[in-house]
């Protein structure tokens, strides 16, 4: 299997979570971010984002670097906003969805304990698909390291293989 991570970040969490996981599989980082950043800090933080996800926002991204034909399995990596995947996420998806309409798909999420499986099944939608190959929950696995969250990682990784 070669894998694709595909993640946004706003609070390290998410990245935290995608390193960690790279390093056991040795996949590829593909970090999205939206040319216009979110606010971070205090309650705009969740109003702005919180909005644009609610809206099905799908903002302009800094330009990545993604070669489809390397990898056979797509991971998705966000944090949960509104009980939903991230809006960068959406617009990855929208511009390359021909390319990676063939591939395996896995999923993991970071929220504060809520809203996760919501996240994957709207995701499910947006990629017309049935299922994902292993999906992961974590909760703020930086911020708030726990075992729990390292054997939910170890568990997701065995399901990939
Ligand atoms: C706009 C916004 C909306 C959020 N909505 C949820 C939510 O619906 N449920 C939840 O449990 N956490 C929610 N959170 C918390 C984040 O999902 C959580 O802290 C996550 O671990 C942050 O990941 P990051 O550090 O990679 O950005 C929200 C955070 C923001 C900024």
């Amino acid at each position: 299997m070669k894998a694709a991570i595909v993640f946004y970040s706003m609070g390290g969490n998410t990245k935290y979570a995608a390193e960690k996981i790279a390093e056991k599989i040795n996949a590829d980082l593909i970090e999205i971010k939206p040319e216009k950043q979110y606010p971070d800090k205090g309650f705009r933080k969740y109003l702005w984002g919180g909005k644009s996800a609610v809206m099905g926002d799908i903002p302009k991204l800094i330009p990545y670097d993604f070669d489809s034909e390397k990898y056979d399995t797509i991971i998705f990596g966000y944090p949960v906003w509104a009980s939903n995947f991230t809006p960068p996420i959406k617009t990855f998806i929208k511009e390359n969805l021909e390319k990676i309409a063939e591939k395996e798909f896995a999923v993991f999420a970071c929220s504060m304990g809520g809203g996760a499986e919501k996240s994957f099944e709207k995701l499910k939608n947006y990629l017309f698909i049935n299922n994902f190959k292993a999906t992961l929950s974590l909760i703020d696995p930086k911020d708030k390291p726990s075992e729990e969250n390292n054997n939910k990682i170890n568990d997701f990784i065995s399901k990939l293989e």
